[in-house]
C-alpha cells in the first residue's frame, strides 16, 4: 500500500495571513522525502486553499506523482488538461461544506460523468472517482470507464470509536473486493488517522491511501517530516 499526502491544509494556513508562509511546494518536497509516493491537492472552485499557481508549481517540481482532486467543473477541467497531472480524482463539491462530505453520484449521472472524464483519459491522465463504498457506485464507476476509484473512508473513520468501525469497515471491504474483481484500481481516503488507518491492511489489494488532515495536524507538534514518516510506517506496517 502506498501513501499519498494531501497538502491542502498547508495552503489553508498560508492563506490565513495572505502571505507566502508556509510554502506549499516545500511541504510537498518534505512529504516526498519522508515517504509520500504522491502529492494530492484539491483545486476547489472557491480556491479556499490551493490556488492555480500552487498546482502549476507543484506539478513542475515534485519527483513523485501529482494527484489533482477536482469537481466536475469545466474551468478546472481546462486546467487539468493543461497541467496533465498523473491522476485526477473527481469529487463532489459544495461551496458551504467544510471538507468533501459525500461521494460522487455516479450511478445516477452516468452520461455526464462519462463525458466529463473522457477528455482527461484521452490525455493519458488516470481518472479516479471518489465514491461511497456502495455496490452501485462501484459498478457505475466501471460503466463510465474510470480507471480507478477512491473509497470514501469518512463513515468508517467517524464510526471508529464503535467496535473499530466494524460495520463501515465491512462496507469498504466489500466495495474494494468488487471493484478489484471488475478491474478498477482502488484507493481510499478521508478521515484516516494514526489510530484508524491500521484496518486498511485488512483490505487486500488497496493501492494507495490519501491522507491529509491528520498528518498536517501532527506536523504542528512533531514537524512535517516526522508526521509523514510516522504515517508511512503505519501504512507500510513497519
Ligand atoms: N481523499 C479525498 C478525495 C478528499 O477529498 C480528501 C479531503 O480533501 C482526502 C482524501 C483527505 O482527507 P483527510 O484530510 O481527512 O485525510
Amino acid at each position: 500500500m502506498l501513501l499519498g499526502v494531501n497538502i491542502d491544509h498547508v495552503a489553508t494556513l498560508r492563506n490565513a495571513r495572505g502571505g507566502v508562509e508556509p510554502d506549499v511546494l516545500s511541504a510537498a518536497l518534505i512529504c516526498e522525502k519522508y515517504g509520500a509516493t504522491s502529492i494530492t491537492t484539491h483545486l476547489r472552485e472557491d480556491r479556499r486553499h490551493i490556488k492555480d499557481e500552487d498546482v502549476y508549481l507543484i506539478s513542475k517540481n515534485i519527483k513523485t506523482r501529482l494527484n489533482l482532486e477536482m469537481a466536475m467543473a469545466d474551468d478546472i477541467q481546462k486546467i487539468a488538461l493543461e497541467i496533465r497531472p498523473h491522476s485526477v480524482c473527481i469529487v463532489p463539491e459544495r461551496r458551504q461544506e467544510i471538507t468533501t462530505e459525500g461521494g460522487l453520484e455516479v450511478a445516477n449521472n452516468l452520461k455526464n460523468v462519462k463525458e466529463f472524464i473522457k477528455p482527461l483519459r484521452e490525455k493519458g491522465i488516470i481518472v479516479s472517482l471518489f465514491i461511497t463504498p456502495d455496490i452501485e457506485q462501484v459498478e457505475a464507476s466501471k460503466e463510465v470507464e474510470a480507471d480507478s476509484i477512491e473509497l470514501h473512508t469518512g463513515a468508517y473513520s467517524e464510526s471508529f470509536h464503535i467496535e473499530n468501525g466494524e460495520k463501515e469497515f465491512q462496507r469498504l471491504k466489500r466495495a474494494a473486493e468488487l471493484a478489484q474483481n471488475i478491474g478498477l484500481r482502488v484507493n481510499a481516503g478521508h478521515g484516516l488517522n494514526y489510530d484508524n488507518v491500521f484496518r486498511m491492511h485488512e483490505i487486500a489489494g488497496l493501492y494507495e491511501l490519501n491522507i491529509g488532515h491528520s498528518i498536517i495536524s501532527r506536523a504542528i507538534f512533531k514537524g512535517l517530516g516526522q508526521a509523514v514518516e510516522d504515517m508511512y510506517k503505519a501504512v507500510k506496517n513497519v
